[in-house]
């Protein structure tokens, strides 16, 4: 059967939320776009994200009409907790750096971009199958594919977008010769629990203990994300729910404090790799989110460097496909590696900070809470985690986004 011939201007392989909000950025300028996408909505739904956005990225949701409901059911952080062998300091973002983080999953941010496409006539395509890209350095690339239904499609468009995800296809269609791939394992994992329980404090913990790191995170008034430092070989089923709590409250303890606990309602390790793919384009092939780089999830910077990604990108297309200036495209990399490369730090700076290095010296770990210290205990130190986990916003120009 002969696949359907179709056009746009931006074909964007990928619907999660780097692909969705290009879509949606688009739409605004008038400029088309079809978003194909492997997944069903409903199983890109059930994906547990992490849940902190940057101020930078809210007001992209907020200005852009993708969501007023991060507004209304998120929820501001003004700081973070940093609790060093029981002991805790806050680590004050409004006052550091006149800036918050924002508690909403990143469900939620798919959930929100997903209904802003529908209710505009955005098209795109869910549970996809064979995507295959061609001709990223011609004129007219093409992505082919087959619909849910079984039919093919040949679609033809100026500009093709990757935001297919860490295990991106597009990615690959950079040649060996003109891409470069820079990696780090860590010799630990997460393993996160989501949790029926009320909340434990009112802002999250960042734990560091002579057992691990662990994380006490918030999804809602009466749902938790929890997370502590584990093997990266951990099977989560091994694992009662009494053996997770024991190894959760140990890890918090001090000054009388303990986690509320309740039923434990999913379990999954997290594997931790940084990773950045240079450069983000080739031809008329952009690489966007995941597909380009990944952080370890300390600091939760994945989705708030994948928007970022787009503000640029979306700034460049639009510059190119409505005024003809290529400008934009042609630093697109390297204005959005930049920032990669400043969240790549960041996320492995307060993953060392805070993990226990398996093979640790006596000396290395002494050290470690030497740097703690001189965090917690410093305007300038606990200044440069609050700019970095807010996203770098200069205070002299950042609007507060409420
Ligand atoms: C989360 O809620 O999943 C989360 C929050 C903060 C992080 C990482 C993950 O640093």
């Amino acid at each position: 059967m002969a696949a359907r011939k179709e056009s746009t201007r931006v074909a964007i392989v990928g619907g999660g939320p780097a692909g969705l909000m290009l879509s949606h950025l688009l739409a605004r300028d008038g400029i088309d776009s079809v978003v194909v996408e492997r997944r069903t909505r409903a199983e890109i739904h059930a994906t547990v994200r992490a849940g902190i956005l940057e101020p930078g990225s809210v007001r992209m949701l907020v200005e852009s009409g993708a969501s007023r409901r991060v507004l209304e059911k998120g929820d501001r952080h003004d700081g973070i907790e940093l609790r060093i062998d029981g002991d805790g300091h806050r680590i004050d973002f409004q006052d550091l750096v006149g800036q918050s983080a924002w508690l909403y999953p990143q469900t939620d941010v798919f959930a929100d971009l997903a209904d802003a496409r529908e209710r505009d006539g955005g098209d795109v395509r869910y549970a996809v199958q064979d995507v295959t890209v061609v001709g990223v350095t011609d004129a007219h690339p093409l992505v082919v594919f087959t619909e849910d239904d079984g039919s093919a499609v040949e679609l033809s468009c100026d500009v093709v977008i990757g935001a297919d995800g860490s295990r991106s296809a597009c990615r690959k269609l950079i040649p060996d010769a003109q891409r470069r791939s820079y990696f780090r394992e860590y010799p630990f994992a997460w393993f996160g629990i989501l949790t029926e329980a009320p909340h434990s404090a009112e802002e999250l913990i960042y734990a560091a203990s002579d057992r691990g790191f662990a994380l006490i995170s918030q999804r809602s008034e009466t749902v938790q994300r929890m997370y502590f430092q584990c093997d990266p070989g951990e099977d989560a089923d091994q694992w009662s729910d009494a053996r997770i709590w024991d190894e959760l409250q140990s890890r918090v303890a001090g000054n009388g404090f303990s986690l509320a606990e309740g039923p434990i309602t999913d379990r999954v390790v997290l594997p931790f790799r940084s990773f950045v793919c240079e450069p983000l384009r080739h031809g008329s092939l952009f690489l966007a989110g995941d597909a380009g780089h990944t952080v370890p999830p300390t600091g939760a910077k994945g989705l708030n460097l994948a928007l970022a990604d787009v503000g640029v990108l979306h700034e460049a297309l639009a510059e190119l496909l409505l005024g003809g200036s290529a400008s934009g495209v042609d630093s697109y990399s390297d204005r959005a590696l930049a920032r990669v490369w400043k969240s790549q730090h960041f996320s492995y700076w307060m993953t060392t900070l805070l993990h226990e290095q398996p093979g640790a010296s006596d000396f290395d770990r002494r050290r470690q809470r030497g740097e703690l210290e001189s965090i917690a205990s410093s305007r300038a130190g606990s200044a440069f985690l609050a700019e970095g986990y807010t996203g770098w916003q200069h205070a002299a120009v950042a609007q507060p986004v409420a």
